[in-house]
């Protein structure tokens, strides 16, 4: 387990992060997420086990034959395979012959590890990340079935009853979610584009990501700024739990506005006008997308010229590299398959920062930014996983 990096990285995250986010990436949050990072590798291992694929990988393969080898769904199996045996190789336990595609081969037997020490270690350390864990644990119970076909990741993970583990896990209380919205409000905050304008939400949730950016508005002393924060999710259920927590905000009334918009189709379906919006914003939504280069014209549009479009998102720092939130999200098909982009979106998932600013000129934004800097945090630690990209249209 990767103890050795929170000793080495005192030093160098004062070196690598901009001042302001030091205090968010303290001592404590960085054994959290070394802890949820080795908790999911044991989760994988299992997966890996109760999958079948340990005597295909005794052979050795790609992905896909491994996948076939073990009986695997045609569609959802050599995906998910294929991120599984990326981590384990990741972790040492596995080696990979690199090429297009990659080959996977046991060296060894592979490690019996037991996830709950990890989840206790957790427990004892800071129980308020506990979420993270019990929303990989589900994931994990359902991995087999929906490697074999048997049943949809959306199916498993959005049942009535894990609303609640949802709702628990998309929390500013989760400090390992809420660093992602702490990052998107002070982007927001800093690139705001004009004196005072519109914000719309997509993807909003269960608004921990509008209430962060409020917040932060506030404490700055900015909250005249936004005229209206206009809050919309595409899931009925998630909308109304947003909408129920934003409205109890003082002052809420004439200033947030909540409604359901789907970022696949139109936005003037949702009553967005063209050139009426100073910032989009999205806390780990646009990647959801199913055509982002249909999602990235319709925000370029609905924004006003010298508009922001302003993201936070968990970042790739490499190709082909996992990022450890995929295990939980990877099981939902639409993470899996969005329509793909030669140059910027060669992959379901999450994108590099490269593919980001790609995606953005592309579709005729200026003045990308990424920030912290990826590109050179990721060099000394590439655990480095959250960031906020934005642009300005012209
Ligand atoms: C990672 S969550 C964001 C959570 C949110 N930031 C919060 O604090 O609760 C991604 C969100 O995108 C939403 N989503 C999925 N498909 C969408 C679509 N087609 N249009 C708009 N939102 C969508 C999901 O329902 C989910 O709430």
């Amino acid at each position: 387990m990767p103890i050795h990096r929170l000793h080495e990285s005192h030093d160098l995250r004062s070196k690598i992060l901009p001042a302001e986010l030091l205090s968010l990436f303290n001592d404590r949050f960085i054994r959290s997420c070394d802890l949820i990072e080795e908790y999911i590798f044991r989760l994988a291992l299992r997966v890996v086990r109760q999958a079948g694929l340990v005597a295909p990988l005794a052979k050795g393969g790609t992905a896909t034959e491994i996948a076939i080898g073990a009986g695997l769904d045609p569609l959802a199996g050599p995906w998910l395979t294929d991120w599984l045996l990326r981590l384990l190789t990741e972790r040492g336990v596995l080696l990979c012959e690199d090429g297009i595609p990659a080959r996977f081969q046991i060296s060894n037997p592979l490690p019996d590890l037991d996830p709950v020490e990890i989840e206790q270690m957790q427990a004892s350390h800071d129980a308020t990340a506990l979420p993270s864990f019990q929303l990989a644990t589900l994931a994990a119970e359902g991995y087999p079935q929906v490697m074999r076909g048997e049943s949809s990741g959306e199916s498993i993970l959005f049942t009535a009853d894990r609303i609640a583990a949802w709702a628990a896990y998309f929390s500013n209380k989760n400090p390992l979610y809420a660093i992602s919205n702490e990052i998107g409000a002070r982007a927001v905050q800093a690139h705001f584009p004009h004196p005072r304008g519109t914000v719309l939400e997509i993807g909003g949730g269960f608004g921990s990501g509008a209430m962060a950016l409020l917040d932060r508005f506030d404490e700055a002393g900015a909250a005249t700024r936004i005229n209206n924060y206009h809050f919309t999710e595409y899931s009925p259920i998630f909308l109304r739990r947003g909408q129920r927590a934003l409205m109890s905000r003082p002052n809420a009334r004439g200033h947030i506005t909540c409604a359901r918009l789907d970022m696949n189709r139109p936005f003037t379906e949702a009553h967005i006008e063209p050139a009426s919006l100073s910032v989009v914003y999205g806390v780990n939504t646009l990647h959801v997308a199913h055509d982002l280069a249909f999602t990235l014209r319709e925000i370029y549009t609905a924004l006003a010229p010298g508009g922001l479009i302003a993201a936070s998102e968990c970042m790739r720092p490499f190709p082909a590299q996992t990022v450890y939130v995929e295990f939980i999200f990877a099981l939902l098909a639409s993470f899996r398959s969005p329509a793909l982009q030669a140059a910027w979106r060669p992959n379901g998932g999450f994108l590099t920062p490269e593919q980001w600013i790609e995606a953005f000129k592309t579709a005729g934004f200026k003045d990308s930014f990424v920030w912290p800097d990826i590109f050179n945090i990721r060099d000394h630690y590439p655990a480095f996983v959250v960031a906020a990209v934005g642009a300005t249209r012209p």
